[in-house]
């Protein structure tokens, strides 16, 4: 990984905190059911134990021989020995326990009014009970069996937010299958690549997926690109939006057809604590997306542990709320993993936070009475834009923590949120974490960490982050680069067929057992850690972590493209925004900017859709042809230049700042 010393330029405006700090509220610290501050130090004593002891809390088929063998890192292996099975431990336990009858998923459609079509909607409100979700996700389970599909077999999933896609996640688990789970806002093409990759043999989707009352196809989208994924075998469908698609014969499965056959029972296989749970793709430094693999045992013990004492989970009385999509790891540790696994009632909201009325989010914490609600910065600054009037129209009271993710949050929005949203009574938990730590790195702990806005606090037990210079020696106080030296259970094994890879990105900045994280980070005087940004060429729009690259890469694969460099840009609403520069092919490139914004969104997916695209007939290069990035990062937020003698023609910056101003 290329690592620049400093974060990206603009992005300092996080690091203005306030003088503010929030101790832990006397009502909360004295109901915390878990949060004893001596853990701290019993988990950096005994780091271990600390985690053993987690594992030991899930159900294991055959008991684990080692903690942790760390012999030769980055080579990890957690829990040697044991058997266990995922799905086993976020359904049939509880059952077993006599929770079968708890609601496991309140769903709510994106208009709950609306009865819609199709069979798999019955209507705009769904309660699954851990009993259901048990019966629903064996049959799916058998069904997969029935196409073929078993262990090691990686299995896609592309779908919108419904118990379903909860269902044939677990399916995969308890077969032994690997679920590479695709987030629906992506393109078909992106699909393509991810399965291509990971050489998928099946692929779950839905006729369509709703978009503010209008279902857009995701069926007919992926038939377009099936053809061309040689391994994909068998595509299912579930019947959504009752829009039809065309099914073609032996490939393509209505899901409620497979699973009226299916048997209802299906034994959980014995998984070894190492065998992959899933693959996830997410945005690297260079255009082609990371598989990231994540393992049974050590991922299990680390979402479920992390959920339940940063979210100070009761599963008995909470009604917890992550507003995530299941596409993203978010949606996987804390959607899935996590609180299934800690025997919680979850809100599962299919759509979006403003349809069909800008109060949509806080009527739902109304009438289920939520008590733990997670999101994201970005979507939180979006509700202070539609104004306070919509959460004040409805009765907050349930809410009892608040969780913020995906971002560094500014104190504006964490003061906002715990106002407006938390009415000043709720400890804001702001996680610090990424699809390869697979679960919670650093955060506060409710009732026991005084909190500052816009600072993710501490790591949380178990848990041991620094801040290293460019020399790797550690910075106490003050910013650098971000890394953890010590070895978690939810940590990332490798990325998919790419070992190589997985070694060169995040083990060999500062030695082999040292995780760089690719974040800089400042630390207070206090210890409390302070996120920067990125440090490498992945940028973070609205939460959804994006390489510029790949971008870059999609622009200039356009037949009118000649050159792009594509850069970060802080943006109040979505944290980061695109913006693109691009040399035409020929012609002068008028008009070019709609097809170029459409094209991007196309090939990867709305959320990668350029802010601005500028059309220049040149980008400041070096004299060895390297485009200077910096530059037009310096030129996009009106920074002094600096020096730009090293370019090959100082020219062109003049032409680039005119584009740029009159393109605005
Ligand atoms: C950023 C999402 C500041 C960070 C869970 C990280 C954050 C990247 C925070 C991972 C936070 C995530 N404060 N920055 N609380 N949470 N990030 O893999 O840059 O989609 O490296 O995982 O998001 O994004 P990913």
């Amino acid at each position: 990984m290329e690592a620049k010393q400093s974060p990206q330029s603009g992005e300092l405006h996080v690091l203005l905190g306030t003088e503010q700090t929030f101790p832990p509220p006397e009502h909360f610290a004295a109901q915390a059911n878990a949060n004893d501050p001596q853990i701290y130090e019993q988990a950096a004593a005994d780091p271990e134990g600390w985690w053993s002891g987690w594992a030991d809390k899930l159900e294991w088929i055959e008991p684990y021989e080692q903690v942790l063998d760390w012999s030769e890192p980055p080579f990890a292996r957690w829990f040697g020995g044991g058997r266990l099975n995922a799905s086993a431990n976020c359904l049939d336990r509880h059952v077993a326990a006599g929770n079968g009858d708890r609601v496991a998923i309140l769903w709510e459609a994106e208009d709950a009014d609306d009865p819609g079509s199709g069979s798999e909607r019955d209507g705009g409100r769904r309660s699954v009970t851990y009993s259901e979700l048990l019966e629903m996700t064996q049959r799916v389970a058998n069904a997969l069996k029935s196409l073929g599909i078993g262990q090691g077999d990686v299995v896609g999933i592309y779908l919108p937010m419904l118990p379903e896609t909860v269902a044939a996640m677990l399916a995969c688990a308890r077969i032994g299958a690997i679920h590479n789970v695709v987030f629906g806002g992506f393109s078909a093409e992106s699909v393509k690549e991810r399965m291509q990759f990971s050489d998928a043999k099946a692929l779950v989707t839905a006729d369509a997926t709703l978009r503010r009352g209008e279902p857009t196809p995701m069926k007919k989208a992926v038939d377009a690109v099936a053809g061309e994924i040689a391994t994909l075998e068998h595509i299912v469908v579930v019947d959504r939006c009752g829009t039809n698609p065309p099914m073609s014969d032996g490939r393509d499965h209505f899901w409620h057809d497979l699973l009226d056959r299916a048997d209802p029972d299906c034994p959980p296989e014995p998984m070894d604590s190492e065998d992959p749970l899933y693959i996830l793709y997410t945005s690297g430094s260079t255009g082609k997306p990371k598989g990231i693999l994540h393992t049974t045992a050590g991922y299990l013990t680390g979402v479920t542990a992390t959920h339940k004492l940063v979210f100070d989970l009761k599963p008995e009385t909470d009604v917890y709320w992550c507003g995530a999509d299941v596409g993203w790891v978010t949606g996987h540790s804390y959607i899935v993993y996590g609180p299934l696994a800690n025997g919680a009632t979850s809100v599962m909201y299919e759509g979006a936070p403003n349809y069909p009325a800008e109060d949509r989010w806080w009527q739902i914490i109304e009438r289920y009475g939520v008590t733990i609600f997670y999101t994201a910065p970005t979507a939180i600054r979006a509700c202070m834009k539609w104004g306070r009037e919509h959460p004040d129209a409805h009765d907050l009271s349930s809410l009892r923590l608040l969780g913020s993710v995906g971002e560094p949050i500014n104190p504006r929005a964490w003061l906002w949120y715990r106002e407006v949203i938390g009415g000043g009574r709720c400890p804001i938990v702001d996680t610090w974490w990424q699809t390869e730590t697979g679960a919670i790195m650093i955060t506060p702990l409710p009732g026991l960490t005084t909190t500052k806005p816009g600072s993710a606090t501490i790591p949380f037990p178990g848990i041991e982050a620094t801040i290293l210079d460019s020399a790797g020696k550690e910075i106490e106080r003050g910013a650098g680069t971000l890394v953890l030296t010590r070895p978690w259970p939810s940590m990332a094994r490798t990325l998919y067929r790419e070992h190589e890879r997985f070694i060169e990105t995040y083990w060999q900045g500062y030695g082999s057992d040292v995780y760089l994280v690719g974040d800089a980070a400042r630390r207070d005087e206090d210890g409390y850690f302070w996120i920067v940004g990125r440090i490498d060429d992945v940028i973070n729009v609205a939460g959804h972590r994006l390489s510029t690259m790949e971008v870059e890469s999609t622009l200039v694969s356009n037949p009118g493209v000649a050159e792009a460099a594509v850069i970060g840009i802080p943006d109040e609403m979505t944290g980061q925004a695109i913006v693109a520069f691009v040399i035409p092919e020929g012609g002068d490139g008028d008009d070019m900017e709609k097809e170029l914004r459409d094209y991007v969104a196309e090939k990867i997916g709305k959320l990668a859709r350029p802010k601005r695209i500028v059309v220049c007939d040149d980008l400041p290069k070096t004299r060895s042809g390297k485009i200077m990035r910096r530059i037009l990062r310096d030129i996009s937020v009106g920074e002094d230049l600096g020096d730009v003698t090293t370019l090959r023609d100082p020219e062109v910056v003049k032409d680039v700042e005119r584009r740029f101003a009159e393109q605005d």
